[in-house]
This record gives structure tokens, C-alpha cells and sequence, in this order.
């Protein structure tokens, strides 16, 4: 648990970090990504979903993984489509139990999405993948959100 602790406190302070220094926004996300599955052990498929202009579609942005198919996302669809509906994090610990889930890889067992808010609107997420089952905890949740809330200054 402390070491958790203590490995997401330092990536945060790189994310931070990361953010405030040079680079585009594409550049700084995707290297936020890099960050995350290169640390985290059980962090498998780390990605941002952009909101559209519609602003009713997700499209896929910066990610360090396997490809997707899945490059453009409805509100309401899936995982990241439910997330940017209900406008909260999702923690799924076993995705073969989710009607609407939709799949990138079928190494994938559990699942958290994260929305990034701009002056209270949802502009993005952060998903993330993993192949054991479970594999989030509150811990994660609580980092990831400090992630996204590091992260809105990019938009
Ligand atoms: N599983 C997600 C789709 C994105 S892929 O995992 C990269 C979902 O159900 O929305």
C-alpha cells in the first residue's frame, strides 16, 4: 500500500511536471501515457478519449498500447461512453460482466475511465486497461482523478 502511495506521488509530481514544461498538447498527453503503463505495473492499455465538437462522440486521442478499433465512441456507449454520460469515474473489476462494454483486446479483464472537466464541462478521459481482473482500487481512482484534474489545463 505505502509503495503505491509512494509511486503515485512521484508520478504525479511528473505529470505535473510534464504539463508545465514544453510540448503540445497531443505531445504532453501522450507522454503522460508512457509515464503510466511504463510505471504501473498492472496498467496494460493507457489512452484519452477527446470530446467531439458534437460534443456527443468520444474520439480517440494519445494512447500507449495495443490498437483499437474503437476510435470514435458515443455518449452513452460502452465504458467511456457511459462515463462521459454520467459525467463520473467508472471502475469496472470484471468487463465481461458489462452488457455495453466494448472490447480492444480480449486480454482486457477489468477497467477505470476517468473524465477530465474544463470549467465544469467534460472535454476528455482517461481510460485504462488492464489484464488481471480487479485491478483497480480506490487508491488508483483517487490518483487518476488528481491526474485528470492536473490534466485540464491542457484544454
Ligand atoms: N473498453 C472501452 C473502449 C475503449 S478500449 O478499451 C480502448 C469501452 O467499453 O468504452
Amino acid at each position: 500500500m505505502k509503495d503505491k502511495r509512494d509511486l503515485f506521488g512521484r508520478l504525479l509530481s511528473q505529470v505535473k511536471e510534464s504539463t508545465s514544461g514544453p510540448g503540445s498538447r497531443e505531445e504532453k498527453l501522450l507522454a503522460v501515457c508512457q509515464m503510466l503503463r511504463d510505471q504501473v505495473r498492472h496498467y496494460h492499455w493507457v489512452g484519452f478519449y477527446l470530446v467531439g465538437e458534437s460534443k456527443e462522440d468520444l474520439i480517440l486521442g494519445p494512447y500507449v498500447g495495443e490498437p483499437t478499433r474503437h476510435t470514435k465512441i458515443s455518449f452513452g456507449h460502452g465504458v467511456c461512453g457511459m462515463a462521459a454520460e454520467k459525467r463520473r469515474t467508472l471502475m469496472v473489476p470484471d468487463v465481461s460482466k458489462v452488457r455495453n462494454y466494448l472490447s480492444c483486446s480480449p486480454k482486457v479483464q477489468s477497467e477505470i475511465v476517468v473524465p477530465i472537466f474544463k470549467d465544469g464541462a467534460i472535454v476528455g478521459e482517461l481510460d485504462i486497461d488492464s489484464h488481471a481482473a480487479a485491478a483497480f482500487k480506490g487508491q488508483d481512482r483517487v490518483f487518476l482523478e488528481e491526474v485528470c484534474e492536473e490534466l485540464a489545463s491542457l484544454f
